[in-house]
């Protein structure tokens, strides 16, 4: 399919834009960091020249990084991307620009991309990337706004300074600034969040910048950079594992950790320097490179499957929920899959040894569900015992549960998925064993002796 006339055509496009450009920055081939003046021959607007001229004095680092670009190549410059109208939300005028007509934003999101590349725009939008990635922070809706409470009032320190912190209309202008400083430097900068403005159309409340889903005052979604970063944009960059262990690692879903420590990222860590990684889009394939990375069984094209930008695609569970069933509805359609994750294996498996994996991961989710469903009924029984304390951050059952799903029971789930076996095993279902019947003695303890304990017998400490 690879080779179809459409794709060949789309190759030998940019092929041709990169030959005509190239006369643009031809002197600047050799990139030279510490240069301060920068000729340009051509290629450029007036306008778009006034931002690199002025920009490669200024912000020298910026302009030497976007050179390095396929897109500088093909004339794609500041102003292309930055350059907003004056009637936009987001409407500013740099230092350089102060007294001009011309408006820019230094936020640019999908939407910007969109004018050029409408396909990509449109799959990842689809993804769970875009608007899912914003609302796993910003759900006010989740039991009692309990991701909202956990952010400010737990890691934000409100239940010193306002214990009795009501969620219905806060606003962070309503809270100490340091409220917000957890969630500014964590969870808001892999997910993204709405960025809110100021009068002078400057973000406020340290809500930019922000992860790959992060929400614009102009009502668009999602920031393409976090795989290739601004401003190379490399297509390689994004095919290597590095591209998402920024966000895709720790106790909760290591994703890179599982990686690196199975068959694939052996001759990923041995091999992969030999390996090819700038073949044109949609024509990397197996002989490019030895062993699957990240982006090739989840995103590349391989064999008869195309590139996509929706990483829900080719998945058939949800393994980072309570409970893991097929993917349906926003989640993706997981018995499609099933069968395109299984057409990534068999470019280099047997039908024999891909059916097994693909058995042992269905085999990881009903036993994982199991534990589960036993802790549902547990904390059942207390409940309605009134054997629960309302804080579950202070009850050491409920924080086992927490454990049990969020920590351990991913890392079986992924690992066993992505064929890591120490973290299916041992950072896995070992620990999901062990927490399980942790919550078993608590849950005996408080029905026989019909009340709580006085302390969490969990304390937070464990790298549960
Ligand atoms: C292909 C589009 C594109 C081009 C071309 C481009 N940028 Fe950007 N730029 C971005 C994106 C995307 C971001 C990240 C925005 C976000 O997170 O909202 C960004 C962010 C920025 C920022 C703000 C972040 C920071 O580190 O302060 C500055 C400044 C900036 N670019 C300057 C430039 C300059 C100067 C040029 C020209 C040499 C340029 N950009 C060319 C897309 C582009
Ligand atoms: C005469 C010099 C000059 C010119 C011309 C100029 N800039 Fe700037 N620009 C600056 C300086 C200096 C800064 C850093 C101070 C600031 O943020 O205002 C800056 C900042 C920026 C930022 C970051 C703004 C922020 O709020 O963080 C962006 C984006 C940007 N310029 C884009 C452009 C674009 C696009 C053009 C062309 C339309 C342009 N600039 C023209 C000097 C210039
Ligand atoms: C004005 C049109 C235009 C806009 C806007 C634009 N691009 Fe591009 N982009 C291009 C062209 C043309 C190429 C082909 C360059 C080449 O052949 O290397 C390209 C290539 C790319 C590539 C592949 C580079 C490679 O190594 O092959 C990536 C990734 C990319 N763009 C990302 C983005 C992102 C992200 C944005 C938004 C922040 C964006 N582009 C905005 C025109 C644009
Ligand atoms: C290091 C990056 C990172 C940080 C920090 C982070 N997350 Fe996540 N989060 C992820 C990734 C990656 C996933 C996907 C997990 C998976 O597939 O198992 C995720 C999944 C989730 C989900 C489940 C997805 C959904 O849509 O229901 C929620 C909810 C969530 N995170 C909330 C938070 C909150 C709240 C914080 C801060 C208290 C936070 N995250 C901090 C990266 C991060
Ligand atoms: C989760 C990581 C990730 C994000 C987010 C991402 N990309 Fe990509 N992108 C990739 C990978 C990986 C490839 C290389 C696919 C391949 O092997 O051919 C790629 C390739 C591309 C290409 C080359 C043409 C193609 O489709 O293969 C363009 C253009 C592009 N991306 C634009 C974008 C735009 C625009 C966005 C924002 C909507 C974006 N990317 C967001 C990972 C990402
Ligand atoms: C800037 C952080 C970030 C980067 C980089 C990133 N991701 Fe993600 N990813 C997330 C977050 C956050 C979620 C959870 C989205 C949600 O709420 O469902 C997620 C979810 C996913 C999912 C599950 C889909 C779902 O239901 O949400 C897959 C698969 C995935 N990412 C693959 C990748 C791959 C492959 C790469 C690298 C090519 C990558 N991601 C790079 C942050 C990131
Ligand atoms: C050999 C192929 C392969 C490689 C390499 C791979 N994955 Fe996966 N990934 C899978 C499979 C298979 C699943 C489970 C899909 C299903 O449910 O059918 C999965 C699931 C996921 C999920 C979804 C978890 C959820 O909550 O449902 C995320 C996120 C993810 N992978 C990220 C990554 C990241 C990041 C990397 C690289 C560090 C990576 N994957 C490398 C095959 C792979
Ligand atoms: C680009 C080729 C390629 C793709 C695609 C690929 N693998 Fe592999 N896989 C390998 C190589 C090479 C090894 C190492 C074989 C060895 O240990 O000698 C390997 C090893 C494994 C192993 C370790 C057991 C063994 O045979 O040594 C498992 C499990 C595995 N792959 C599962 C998968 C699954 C599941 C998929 C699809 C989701 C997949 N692979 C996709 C190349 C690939």
């Amino acid at each position: 399919m690879k080779y179809s006339p459409i794709k060949i055509l789309i190759v030998s496009c940019s092929l041709f834009l990169m030959g005509v450009v190239a006369v643009a920055t031809a002197s600047d081939q050799t990139p030279n960091l510490g240069q301060k003046t920068l000729v340009i021959n051509s290629g450029y607007s007036a306008e778009a020249l006034t931002c690199i001229e002025c920009h490669s004095k200024k912000m020298p680092g910026t302009v030497a990084t976007w050179k390095h670009s396929g897109m500088a190549r093909a004339g794609v410059s500041c102003f292309d991307c930055h350059a907003v109208e004056k009637s936009s939300p987001m409407a500013v005028q740099c230092e350089g620009l102060k007294g001009t007509s011309t408006y820019i934003s230094p936020m640019v999101s999908s939407k910007t991309c969109s004018r050029c590349h409408p396909k990509e725009v449109e799959q990842f939008l689809k993804s769970g990337h875009a608007t899912l990635a914003s609302k796993a922070v910003m759900d006010v809706s989740k039991v009692g706004g309990g991701l909202i409470k956990l952010q400010y009032h737990y890691e934000g320190m409100g239940f010193i300074d306002n214990p009795d912190m009501k969620l219905d209309g806060l606003t962070p202008k309503d809270m100490p600034a340091y409220n917000r400083a957890s969630r500014a430097s964590g969870c808001q900068m892999c997910h993204g969040t709405q960025v809110e403005m100021g009068p002078d159309n400057k973000p406020i409340n340290e809500t930019w910048p922000g992860g790959v889903g992060t929400r614009y005052p102009d009502g668009s979604v999602g920031t393409c950079t976090v795989c290739h970063t601004r401003h190379q944009f490399s297509i390689a960059e994004a095919r290597k594992p590095e591209a998402c262990a920024s966000c895709h690692l720790g106790p909760d879903h290591p994703d890179i950790e599982i990686y690196l420590s199975s068959k694939h990222g052996q001759q990923f860590l041995t091999h992969g320097e030999e390996w090819n990684w700038d073949s044109a889009p949609d024509t990397w394939e197996p002989g490019d490179y030895t062993a699957p990375t990240c982006a090739v069984c989840h995103m590349s094209g391989i064999g008869e499957l195309s590139t996509t930008h929706n990483i829900n695609e080719r998945l058939k569970w949800d393994l980072m929920h309570k409970k893991s069933v097929i993917r349906s509805g926003e989640r993706g359609d997981g018995e499609k899959g099933d069968m395109l994750m299984r057409k990534v294996c068999i470019n280099c498996h047997g039908s024999t040894h891909t059916a097994t994996q693909r058995t042992v991961l269905d085999n990881s989710v009903a036993l994982y569900n199991k534990y589960w469903e036993g802790a549902v009924k547990m904390k059942k029984e207390l409940a309605d015992k009134g054997l629960l304390k309302k804080d579950a951050w202070r009850d050491g059952f409920q924080e086992l549960m927490y454990y049990l799903w969020h920590h351990t029971g991913r890392r079986a789930r992924q690992g066993s998925a992505m064929n890591g076996p120490d973290y299916a095993h041992w950072h896995g279902f070992f620990q999901v064993f062990q927490v399980y019947q942790d919550m078993e003695e608590i849950h005996k303890w408080r029905i026989k002796n019909n009340k709580i304990e006085d302390l969490s017998t969990v304390m937070s400490t464990g790298p549960l």
